[in-house]
């Protein structure tokens, strides 16, 4: 079997999908199985930048199949929108495939996620406003829209019939906002259904017969393990399990369908939105890993807080995801820095914590304990092999090993598809 599942490790934009479109060159097939437009992976290729929500970073190559498989929340209007900017820049669609049961994120789950972080106030989760949560609460209350439903106009005429009844009733009584029109959604959604049409299939038997026909397939991880619903920061999390297991699901796939397990990771940490982030850093060091590392989202442009490498975390993502590697990217990011720190389990209370809390008042009392490092100053950028990477560099990486209990399979010094080290 030839299948790889690459999975953030942190809070996401750890560089997922640089990593995916370097292993989709020799791939068949690559599969995206959680979340939504939230997602903005970029893929850089010489002078070329590729941001991306909902279509896979497979895309660019035009022999691979890429899927959007049934766990995906789909936005047409915003996957369209996508697809129209690809084929501008001469990226063919011809191998793009929509799963039927995927659900279909509709103006009231943008405004009511919108709304309800207005609500929660100083309590905001900080979301992409992508109508994200909403949707999959709906899936879940078993109320939802699919693609199946969206291309049939009557079935689709009456699920959004009943579903605005209820959602009006909650915009307007709860939020205080204003109520939504059938007639304007309803004709600007048939129309995004007619374009639809065409990639929309039962994507998982698709892929159960690739896999049996041992093509290499590659599912692309969105967000990270600690945005997962139950082993992340909840609540300040996505809706969805962006974590291997979550794979199966979204995929349509079995856990024996996943062979490798390879986990992106950023060379210190990031996080966009609110929550806990017990290595935070709100100095220097911070701003440089801000500005060096051009540390501002790709969906919603804000700046992400930044912070130094959390092993807690990374075992946290070993254990969770099952990983069989690890991805280490913008290693160049640390450059200048004298010192580096990883923090190695947290004190609270006066005691050691080497696990990662569920209780998120425990997580924010906890105090990292740093192992320090030697930083270096040579430009790594041009850097290919492990020993091309000054001794310093070196012995980060394999503290990172050490401290993770991972090995790292690769090392990323740059943002283009080239600018990469594989470690054995
Ligand atoms: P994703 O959501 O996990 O795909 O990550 P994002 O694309 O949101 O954010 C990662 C950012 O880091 C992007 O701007 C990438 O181009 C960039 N990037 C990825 N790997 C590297 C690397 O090794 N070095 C540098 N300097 N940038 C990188
Ligand atoms: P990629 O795939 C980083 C964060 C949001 C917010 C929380 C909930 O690019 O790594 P949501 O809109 O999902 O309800 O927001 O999750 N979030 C991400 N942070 N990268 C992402 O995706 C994210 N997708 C969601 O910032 O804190
Ligand atoms: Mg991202």
């Amino acid at each position: 079997m030839n299948t790889t599942a690459l999975v953030g490790a942190q809070w996401g934009d750890e560089g997922k999908g640089k990593i995916i479109d370097i292993l989709a060159e020799k791939a068949d097939y690559v599969v995206r199985a959680t979340g939504g437009s939230n997602a903005g992976h970029t893929v850089v290729n010489g002078d070329k930048t590729y941001k991306l929500h909902l279509i896979p970073s497979g895309i660019l190559y035009p022999d691979t199949v890429n899927i959007i498989g049934n766990g995906v929340v789909i936005d047409p209007k915003i996957v369209l929108e996508e697809m129209d900017s690809l084929v501008a820049l001469g990226v063919k669609m011809d191998k793009l495939l929509i799963d039927l049961r995927a659900h279909v994120v509709m103006p009231y789950h943008k405004e009511i996620d919108e709304l309800a972080e207005i609500a929660k106030g100083a309590n905001a989760i900080g979301t992409t406003k992508r109508g994200i949560g909403p949707c999959y609460a709906d899936k879940c209350d078993r109320i939802g829209i699919r693609m199946v439903d969206l291309l049939q106009p009557d079935v689709f005429a009456e699920k959004l019939k009943s579903n605005l009844v209820l959602k009006n009733k909650i915009i307007t009584a709860v939020y205080g906002g204003k109520p939504l029109e059938f007639d304007g959604i309803y004709t600007e959604y048939c129309e995004y259904a007619k374009r639809l049409n065409k990639y929309a299939c039962d994507t998982g038997t698709v892929l159960y017969d690739a896999i049996k026909a041992n093509k290499r397939v590659i599912f692309e991880g969105a967000q990270g393990t600690l945005l997962d619903l139950d082993s992340g920061t909840y609540p300040f999390v996505t809706s969805s399990h962006p974590i291997t297991g979550g794979f199966c699901a979204g995929a349509g796939v079995g856990p024996t369908a996943i062979k490798e397990c390879l986990g992106i990771a950023k060379s210190y940490t990031t996080r966009v939105g609110a929550g806990p982030f017990p290595t935070e850093l709100d100095d220097e060091v911070g701003n440089h890993l801000l500005h060096v590392g051009h540390e501002f989202g790709t969906t919603t442009g804000r700046a992400r807080r930044c912070g130094w490498l959390d092993a807690v975390i990374l075992r946290l993502a070993v254990r969770i995801n099952g990983l069989t590697s690890l991805a280490i990217n913008k290693l160049d990011t640390l450059t200048g820095l004298k010192k580096l720190k990883i923090a190695t389990h947290y004190m609270h209370d006066g005691k050691p914590v080497y696990g990662f809390p569920a209780d998120i008042s425990m997580l924010e009392g906890c105090t990292p304990v740093y192992e320090e490092f030697d930083g270096w100053d040579e430009d790594i950028s041009a850097c290919r092999t492990f020993k091309d990477l000054p001794k310093a560099a070196q012995k980060y990486i394999e503290a990172i090993e050490r401290l993770a209990d991972c090995p790292v399979s690769m090392i990323g010094v740059g943002a283009d598809r080239d600018q990469n080290i594989y470690k054995k």
